[in-house]
Parts: C-alpha cells; sequence; structure tokens
C-alpha cells in the first residue's frame, strides 16, 4: 500500500520524513543492532539531513549504530561541490557522533566507474534498512534515469552510468534490485516542478522505462503540497 505524507511545504516536509527515520532507524536498531540507511543527493533531502543533524534532533537516533550507504553519486572527487557525499557530510555526516568507518560512500572520483559500481556491489550484500530517495522531474530517482536499461537490471545492486540527461551525465548508481530489497524506501518530492512526476510515479500509466519512479508506487512517499497538487486520490 502506498502511503503518503503530504506537508504544507518543504520545512515540514523534512520535519515528517526525519520522524519517520527516527522511527525506522531506532526498530531496525532493536531488532538487528545496526541501521544501514542510504542516502541521496540533489535538494530535497538537505533539509531533511538538517533536521536530523540539528541539536534537537541529533540526539533521537543512535548514530553510533547507522551505517550509512548512497543511493547514487556524481562522478567528482569526494571534496567537490556536485559530490553527493560532500552534501551529506556538509549537511548531516560532519554533525551526527557517527565514525569515517562507517560511512560507505561511492567513489565518484574513480577513473573506472565500472570498477568504482563493482566495488560497492560488494558492500550491498545485506539489504538496507531505510533508502531515501529524491525524485527527478522527468520520473528519475537515485541515477536510474528514463531509457536507461537499468530500470529493468536484476542481477547487479549498483552500475555506472555514462550518459545521464541532468548533469553530470557519468554516476555511480544503486539499481532497482536494491530497492525491492530494501526494508523501507522514503520518496521525498517537495515543489510545483515535481507535480507532473509525482502524478505519473503514484497515478499514472507510463511505462516505467519512461518514468522508473513508478517502481516506488508501493512504497512510502514524503510530499508538500505543491508537489502533490496533481494528485487525484485523497491524501493523508
Ligand atoms: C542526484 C540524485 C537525484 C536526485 C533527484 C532530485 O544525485 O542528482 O540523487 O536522483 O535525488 O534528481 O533532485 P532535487 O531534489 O535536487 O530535485
Amino acid at each position: 500500500m502506498t502511503v503518503h505524507t503530504v506537508a504544507e511545504n518543504a520545512d515540514e516536509l523534512a520535519a515528517a520524513a526525519a520522524g519517520r527515520v527516527v522511527v525506522l532507524a531506532s526498530a531496525a536498531i532493536a531488532s538487528r543492532g545496526v541501521c544501514r540507511l542510504a542516502l541521496s543527493g540533489g535538494r530535497t533531502p538537505q533539509g531533511l539531513h538538517r533536521r536530523l543533524a540539528s541539536d534537537a534532533w541529533r540526539d533521537r537516533v543512535d548514530w553510533g549504530r547507522v551505517g550509512i550507504w548512497f543511493a547514487d553519486e556524481r562522478a567528482v572527487p569526494p571534496d567537490h561541490p556536485d559530490s553527493n557525499y560532500r552534501m551529506a557530510r556538509d549537511t548531516l555526516l560532519d554533525h551526527v557522533p557517527i565514525g569515517a568507518k562507517s560511512v560507505h560512500r561511492m567513489r565518484g572520483e574513480a577513473e573506472d566507474l565500472a570498477a568504482a559500481a563493482a566495488e560497492y556491489e560488494a558492500t550491498l550484500a545485506d539489504p538496507l534498512d531505510v533508502v531515501i530517495l529524491g525524485l527527478g522531474e522527468d520520473g528519475h530517482f537515485a541515477s536510474v534515469f528514463p531509457g536507461s536499461p537499468l530500470v529493468m537490471e536484476r542481477l547487479l545492486r549498483a552500475a555506472a552510468v555514462f550518459d545521464a540527461p541532468k548533469p553530470p551525465p557519468r554516476r555511480l548508481t544503486v539499481t532497482p534490485r536494491v530497492i525491492r530489497e530494501a526494508r523501507s524506501v522514503l520518496t521525498l518530492a517537495s515543489g510545483a516542478g515535481k507535480a507532473d512526476a509525482v502524478a505519473q510515479a503514484l497515478e499514472g500509466d507510463a511505462d516505467i522505462r519512461r518514468c522508473p519512479a513508478r517502481m516506488l508506487r508501493t512504497y512510502e512517499w514524503f510530499l508538500d503540497r505543491p508537489a502533490a497538487a496533481r494528485l487525484r486520490a485523497p491524501t493523508k
């Protein structure tokens, strides 16, 4: 069943998603002793990161028991302004008590991206507990873009991308297999620019190859009002 949470604005969206991360991380830690959490890049998750890193929220997660993974990475060095790792570090990881050894970053700086993907694949044998995803206006998530053969990928868990339509074209990404194997998947979308993609992903009938986010339909979604504006179904 799809659960949409529709917040009034981006700030409330971040608070709602942060609350859910706290609940899911605590449950994972209570049952298995650790929480394997995957982060995404882009603008939308930054409010969630900042909320989790804030003085009021930091202690709600037992960060010493959290491992961090990434849903995707741009092919840039880790200190580059476009690096998803750098964004996560600046907005979250530098502000919570998590050890460097617990952070599994994708090597976006690698010359051989296919080798970096294979290396990352080895860290993904166990399911992720929580995967945070953003949504592209074209219906992509992580770096699984419309028209990409990765939409139908069944065997690999991580892959190199060489022709992403969103710059930069060279990227690393997890595949749909990782999403299917994950215990929870939270997709965040904020702003009117995402309204068509949200409606297509949740209610549309486009081929999944044209709108990869359709495969996220049955998971949890955190939207703000502008992003939810084109949905027909009642939301809570
Ligand atoms: C990336 C992403 C990508 C992102 C969406 C939404 O590295 O570019 O991980 O999948 O989450 O494109 O990005 P915005 O939140 O910036 O719109």
